[in-house]
């Protein structure tokens, strides 16, 4: 290995790999390999020497081919050469099929440029950087490509596997996704403007985290996009299927399939409510409409906040509204993230903290403190548990994760001890001042990514100069960059737990009988904390006591459902276990299927049996949940 590689921290990083290229296209324009010096920039996730070329504008013209699951067409970037004698611009690509590297010129004619697809090994996954001759004046370049059919960011579904009978396929591109659908600069130190042209199988419809979303398909199978607010990579998303809008508010509805169209709807009726509070909250919202996409239950995540139209589990759909704290997050998200990004993922608690503390914001506003407090508590409480195991560098708020995947930074820390550090400011100045700091910070910083120090040195000139008496500068760093929570941090305190615990208590020495508890009094989040404190402490004649009391085997609602198929494994309950196993055959959210199959792979019963169970479920999981079910099951590698 030869190659100059200044500064470049991820150490596994082979990428003088640079030598070995994959494919090449025309002209010879290239430097040798070994000579050229890899990136530096904030962001060591990104291949793309963002401070010397800048993409400022991109356009999407792709076909969905839901046969053969593959995007292909071709993005035209427009670039600013904030250097203009650098040589070449390098692009992110994971596992893309280039067919072309062109710029576009006057009279319709493309001149070809030289090009080259370097492999890189690394430990972070990071694909394979794109690098592109860039002779002087060039300031757009047009990629003819393809994605492959595994595409990480990608799933594709088949008829059978939806609820429609229809195909279905969503993007997810946080945090570094993108890259394996759209050759681009995919880092959230970037933003770019973006327009986008999808066509679709007539009978379905395609969505995108943009304008100009349709209310209705049309019968050519065409759709187009425009998206005027500079985003982040990150946030590029997609998604084809057969959708139904319905509206809910004048800036607001849900798309679904058919079956799912009805109930979210209902479900999400509160929704033109929750961004009037956001707005009073934190200010203007700068996005136009804001939609939720419901999609399959396959979807690995909760919630993905995908600007103007954020992706959606089923999983929330409770019947009850019970479940709408992940509806606030991603609504939340339109502030803090989409409008203030981290400009790299070691900084990630600049998007998740804030978006807890303002969803909780949200949630108190709409449901009332007690709601609010149960939350926070069960929050807390994680936290702690996850601090209890977590390294040095994994529980401070800005992460030691640059030599890592930064799929590894979406821990509780960022989210939870960021939301607990706004707390304790809030404890600390009153919730006039953070409020004011808040909504100027959001000023301050639409539409751009920052790193931890550019915030800290906003709080410390906006909020901690004028309320010194109150909070220091060391106590903040320490929040920043000690591991632990501070034992000055505030603990959050719900009375209705208090009583929850009182009752469990009884329960467990038989003060009290099953019929006696309060159950049916409960609000989900009592249930939850209920479930959560009796880890390892029941048998299977007290699960099936409360089942029978309760109908806990039958709920219809997942957070709950979760808890209880998790106490299920622990004593191994069969009722339970029988219903886990149509769950992890259903579900693909990892927030549920990792603990599940973690659990079981502890047993020393059930290991055999997931495993059996996550074969017949992976062709229906997303590669981020194959990825981490068998991570839980001890599979992989
Ligand atoms: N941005 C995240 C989704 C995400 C997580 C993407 C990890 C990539 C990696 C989203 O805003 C989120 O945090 N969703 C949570 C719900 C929320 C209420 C904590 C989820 O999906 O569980
Ligand atoms: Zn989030």
């Amino acid at each position: 290995m030869t190659g100059k590689f200044y500064g470049w921290p991820l150490a596994a990083l082979s990428i003088l790999l640079l030598a070995a290229c994959q494919s090449e296209g025309p002209g010879a324009a290239l430097e040798p390999a070994e000579e050229w010096e890899v990136h530096t920039g904030t962001d060591p996730h990104s291949f793309a020497e963002y401070e010397k070329v800048r993409v400022e504008h991109l356009r999407l013209d792709l076909d969905a081919d839901m046969d053969a699951h593959v995007l292909s067409g071709h993005v035209t970037l427009e670039l600013e050469r904030l250097d203009p004698d650098h040589p070449r611009l390098v692009l992110d690509t994971r596992n893309l099929e280039i067919r072309d590297v062109t710029a576009p010129e006057s009279g319709g004619n493309f001149r070809p440029l030289s090009w080259r697809l370097a492999e890189a090994h690394d430990d972070a996954d990071l694909g394979s950087p794109l690098i592109i001759a860039l002779p002087e004046g060039v300031e757009t370049v047009r990629i003819d490509y393809a994605s492959s059919p595994d595409a990480f960011g990608l799933q594709w579904l088949d008829g059978e596997q939806t609820s429609s009978g229809e195909p279905f396929m969503f993007s997810q591109s946080q945090p570094h996704y993108a890259r394996t659908w759209v050759p681009l600069q995919d880092t959230p130190a970037v933003r770019y403007t973006f327009d986008a042209t999808v066509r679709v199988p007539e009978n379905l419809m395609a969505v995108m985290g943009a304008g100009g979303n349709a209310f209705e398909r049309n019968d050519r199978g065409e759709y187009s996009f425009h998206m005027p607010q500079p985003v982040p990579s990150y946030l590029m998303a997609i998604a084809v299927g057969d959708l139904e809008f319905a509206e809910i508010g004048p800036r607001s509805g849900v798309y679904a399939e058919p079956q799912w169209i009805e109930a979210a709807a209902e479900e999400f009726d509160v929704l033109e409510e929750m961004i009037d509070i956001g707005v009073d909250l934190y200010g203007e919202y700068r996005w136009g409409r804001y939609d939720l996409l419901v999609l399959p239950p396959s979807f690995p995540f909760g919630g993905m906040e995908n600007p103007r139209l954020s992706f959606v589990t089923p999983t929330i759909i409770a019947g009850d509204g019970s479940l709408l704290a992940l509806v606030a997050h991603e609504l939340a998200h339109s502030w803090s993230g989409n409008l203030v990004t981290n400009a790299a993922w070691r900084d990630l608690w600049l998007n998740e903290g804030f978006t807890v503390y303002f969803e909780s914001r949200i949630m108190e506003a709409l449901y009332g403190e007690r709601i609010a407090d149960m939350l926070a508590v069960l929050e807390w409480q994680d936290l702690k548990a996850e601090l209890e195991t977590a390294r040095d560098g994994m529980a401070s708020l800005v992460l030691d994760i640059d030599e890592q995947d930064p799929e590894k930074a979406f821990t509780g820390v960022p989210y939870a001890k960021g939301r607990f550090f706004l707390d304790w400011i809030e404890h600390r100045v009153g919730r006039e001042a953070i409020d004011t700091f808040l909504r100027a910070y959001f000023d301050e910083f639409a539409f751009e990514s920052i790193t931890t120090n550019t915030f800290r040195e906003y709080l410390r000139d906006n909020l901690v100069a004028k309320h010194s008496e109150a909070l220091s500068m060391e106590e903040v760093d320490q929040w920043l960059y000690q591991p632990g929570l501070p034992e000055y941090a505030v603990a959050p305190e719900s009375d209705a737990f208090e009583r929850v615990d009182a009752w469990r208590e009884r329960w467990l020495t038989g003060d009290v009988s099953t019929e006696e508890l309060p159950g049916g009094e409960w609000s989900v989040h009592e249930w939850l904390h209920f479930l959560i404190g009796l880890e390892d402490s029941l048998d299977v004649e007290r699960m099936a006591a409360l089942d029978e009391a309760f109908e806990l085997t039958g709920s219809g609602n997942y957070e709950i459902l979760f808890q209880w198929l998790m106490r299920s494994i622990e004593t191994r309950y069969e009722p339970g276990i029988e219903r886990l196993e149509t769950f992890l055959l259903n579900v693909g959210r990892n927030k549920f299927t990792r603990p599940l199959y973690s659990a079981l792979a502890d047993t020393d019963w059930g290991r055999e049996w997931a495993i059996e169970v996550y074969e017949r479920a992976k062709p229906g999981y997303h590669p981020l949940t194959r990825q981490a079910s068998e991570r839980a099951l001890g599979l992989e590698g």
